[in-house]
């Protein structure tokens, strides 16, 4: 196999671009990718500070490392969620890779805002875990952002997570989640930032060969209350498809945004007032973020321990498309 641009010995093949790549072309290749969709999609500017939110995983540090490389002004913003060994393990990882970047980092924490960790809000609200995860992620990267002079705030979801919500969108013809699934959520008021996703039409797979031919320290296991999601079974699937027939995640999350998703989007506009607590936007009195906070603070219950780190069962700790990647970057 010979690396498309150079005709040196190559190390990734990508079958749906029917191309082959060395170690440095490709790192190029996924460069040049992610920079084109900023530009192209108007995510932001090279003058404007942009915050990467980074969890510790391959995708938001290989977002950074590529915005650093190309000379975006970032800031990260790490959000510890209180989840045990894995929160400790993730904050590390975001704190060496600023360090060895010489990059600023923005760090806070759940327990400041709400007054408890992932752990205890999961046992306060008995919700599904990562639904206020999820709230109090979105409110501290606009809050943060907003408080910090930021415009724009860059997550490192990926065309694997992008097809995984729509499909599951798509499974329950959720028209509202439908509606707002795009790599650009404009502020829509002068309390929001924009959110955007350049990583948006790369693969996990490829994120995880571009942090690993970087030699990017990540943390490679999930969060343990991640276990066993649906979102897990609709990427799986949505592997097996692509097994079959390459290109087909990429034409089912492409063309949703070219020829479908306009249908699906909103008629009506929503009115956004702030939080008379808080300042941030809400379309009540009250945001659901400070509700949340009260409801902890309401009934708070003791956490059960954290789920331990469970070696035997990699295929749900999102690590096979990582060993995947590492296995043919090694093959002859
Ligand atoms: P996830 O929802 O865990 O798949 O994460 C999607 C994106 O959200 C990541 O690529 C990050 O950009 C961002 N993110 C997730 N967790 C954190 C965190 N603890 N701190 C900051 N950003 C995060
Ligand atoms: Fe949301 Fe784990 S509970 S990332
Ligand atoms: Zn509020």
């Amino acid at each position: 196999m010979k690396c498309k641009k150079c005709g040196g010995k190559a190390v990734l093949e990508l079958r749906r671009h029917n191309a082959a790549f060395c170690a440095d072309d490709f790192r190029a290749f996924f460069r040049h990718h992610a920079v084109e969709t900023v530009r192209r999609w108007r995510m932001f500017t090279r003058d404007e500070p942009v915050l990467v939110a980074v969890s510790g995983g391959k995708d938001s540090l290989a977002l950074w490392d590529v915005l650093i490389a190309e000379g975006y002004r970032t800031a990260g913003l790490y959000i510890d969620l209180g989840i045990g060994a894995y929160s400790r393990e993730s904050k590390a990882k975001c704190e060496a890779f600023a360090a060895e970047h010489a990059a600023p980092l923005h760090l806070v924490a759940v327990a400041e805002l709400v007054g408890a960790a992932i752990p205890e809000v999961r046992a306060a609200t008995r919700r599904p875990t990562c639904s206020a995860c999820g709230l109090s992620k979105r409110y501290i990267m606009n809050r943060t952002a907003l408080e910090r002079g930021f415009s724009v705030v860059a997550t490192g979801h990926n065309l694997d997570d992008e097809a995984a919500t729509l499909l599951g969108s798509t499974l329950r013809w959720d028209a509202s989640a439908l509606a707002r699934q795009t790599p650009v959520l404009e502020a829509t008021h002068p309390k929001l930032v924009r959110r955007v996703k350049p990583l948006f039409r790369l693969s996990e797979r490829e994120t995880a060969a571009y942090a690993f031919l970087s030699g990017i320290d990540y943390i490679v296991e999930e969060c343990p209350y991640a276990r066993g999601a649906t979102s897990i079974t609709h990427k799986e699937i949505l592997n097996r498809l692509e097994d079959a027939s390459p290109g087909s995640k990429a034409s089912f999350f492409l063309n949703y945004l070219d020829r479908a998703r306009g249908l699906f989007q909103a008629r009506e506009v929503v009115e956004l007032r702030a939080c008379v607590r808080c300042g941030q936007t809400t379309t009540g009195e009250v945001c659901a973020f400070c509700k949340l906070g009260d409801q902890v603070r309401r009934t708070a219950r003791p956490s059960e321990p954290v789920p331990a780190d469970r070696g035997d069962a990699p295929e749900l700790r999102g690590l096979i498309s990582d060993l995947q990647a590492a296995a043919e970057i090694h093959a002859p």
